[in-house]
């Protein structure tokens, strides 16, 4: 069979639609002997007539296994060169309090970055001092709820927030741990980084800056300084970028060495997953052994000891852990232009699933990929270049950009979307007054709700227009 002429370069035409390429599936996924997808021991078609399309299945096993893996590694390459690593969780990729639990039982700390991330880490009875605070504009009240907590750590993100921070700490008699997040300059996507004098963005502040900024940080006796914090971006394939950043920290690092102490580097989050068989991804050991070697050469070449270092994964950890489910509603083919200029058409069949942007927004907002299985059975028909399409009204309403799938795709099939753990549950919305859907957690064959489907109710709840 030949590829359609539609389909990206990237994309392979497969020799079965049904394969499940590992590097994109939680560990715990298989097709059963009756052909249907199998998620931590429980099918499909089971978990989909008890609980509801869409949904969010989370591989417990899986995001588990998985933040103690990046620990592991972490720990490994940081021991060898006689330092320690603190790896906080970044809550933001998809935080519920049982998530949060399987991370802090991993020996995973917690990166926050709003009041609502804070109580819902507080609701999981999470020890405040294993939670990082961040945020480029934190307004007082979670400064001041943060400090009397007793936050570990709170990431300063400009001048004005240190004085707020000194400020609540003295009204608690506190003193306060914070890290001062810096513009490195590296700003890196996927395969590539860029490395600027000055990036043009909204986080942390100058590199130039940081050496009076700090001097000046030091004269308030209610804030500790604990280091220097940078996060260069995200979905991050190779380890240059962050490579890059370390160096450039370090020698500032070096230099606020002599005014005081500076126990810590965070280098951030940004490590990145597998959206599509065709991805590669650096195994995370070997970026964890190409950090520490970097930290080390660069220590041992600007004579100070190695710094203790934080790192704060979000999707390396759960964003593999999860697959959604979609129940197909209608299917169109829809013939389009191979080449503007020619008359030659191709078919694109439009499936369209009872979710969408809201539930997904990552390709309608970043033009994120994904691929996609049949989950309650396989099938031998011919491979079908097929879109993913959500149900809102918006032609940029795309789940799955690009995908082939059996030929006979048909109203009524499941459909399963792998690799959605991480910044989909936590920038879903309610447009169109669709409800967001529940989040089941499978292991051992049994499935449990971490989080419910949102109601009819839950959504006038806040109408105040009801009679
Ligand atoms: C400061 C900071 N730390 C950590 C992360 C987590 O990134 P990722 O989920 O890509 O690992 C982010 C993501 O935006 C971030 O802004």
């Amino acid at each position: 069979m030949t590829a359609n002429p539609l389909a990206p370069g990237w994309l392979p035409h497969p020799d079965d639609a049904n394969a499940l390429a590992a590097t994109v599936w939680p560990h715990g996924a298989m097709r059963s002997a009756s052909g249907v997808i199998a998620l931590g021991g429980a099918e499909a078609p089971a978990l989909a007539a008890e609980f509801g399309t869409p949904l969010y299945v989370v591989d417990e096993a899986d995001a588990r296994g998985r933040a103690a893996a990046v620990k592991a590694a972490f720990d490994d390459a940081f021991t060898a060169i006689g330092s320690r690593v603190h790896v906080y969780y970044a809550g933001k990729a998809f935080l519920s309090t049982e998530i949060a639990r399987w991370m802090t039982d991993a020996g995973l700390n917690i990166d926050i970055c709003s009041g609502g991330e804070l109580a819902v880490a507080l609701a999981a009875r999470v020890d405040p001092a294993r939670l990082g605070f961040h945020g480029n504009n934190k307004s007082l009240s979670e400064i001041d709820r943060a400090v009397d907590l007793g936050v570990g750590a709170i990431v300063l993100d400009s001048v004005v927030e240190i004085e707020r921070v000194a400020a609540a700490a003295e009204r608690h008699g506190r003193v306060q741990p914070v890290r001062l997040r810096i513009n490195s300059g590296v700003h890196a996507s996927t395969h590539e980084f860029l490395a600027t004098a000055h990036e043009d963005q909204k986080f942390g502040v100058p590199l130039a800056e940081v050496p009076a900024i700090v001097e000046h940080l030091r004269t308030h006796p209610s804030l500790r300084f604990l280091g220097l914090h940078s996060h260069i971006g995200s979905q991050i394939f190779e380890s240059d970028g962050f490579a890059e950043a370390a160096r450039r920290l370090l020698a500032v690092h070096a230099e606020l060495l002599r005014g005081g102490e500076v126990p810590e580097l965070n280098l951030g989050g940004g490590f990145g997953i597998a959206y599509t068989s065709v991805d590669l991804v650096t195994p995370i050991e070997a970026i964890a052994r190409e950090l520490a070697r970097v930290v080390v050469a660069e220590c041992s070449a600007l004579g100070i000891q190695v710094p203790a270092v934080a790192i704060e994964p979000g999707r390396v950890i759960i964003g593999p852990s999860t697959v959604t489910l979609y129940e197909v509603g209608t299917i169109k083919d829809v013939a389009v232009s191979v080449l503007e200029s020619d008359e030659t058409t191709a078919i694109r069949k439009y499936v369209s699933v009872d979710g969408g942007m809201s539930d997904n927004i990552r390709a309608a907002l970043y033009q994120a990929d994904y691929s996609v299985r049949i989950a309650n059975r396989a099938s031998d028909a011919a491979p079908a270049l097929v879109r993913i399409a959500g149900k809102h009204c918006e032609s940029g309403d795309i789940v799955v950009r690009a995908d082939y799938l059996p030929g006979d795709v048909e109203p009524g099939d499941l459909v399963a979307v792998p690799a959605t753990g991480a910044y989909c549950w936590s920038l879903a919305s309610n447009y169109n007054y669709l409800g967001r859907p529940a989040v089941v957690a499978v292991r051992d064959g049994a499935a449990r709700v971490l989080v419910r489907r949102e109601t009819e109710s839950d959504l006038l709840s806040r109408d105040m227009g009801i009679e």
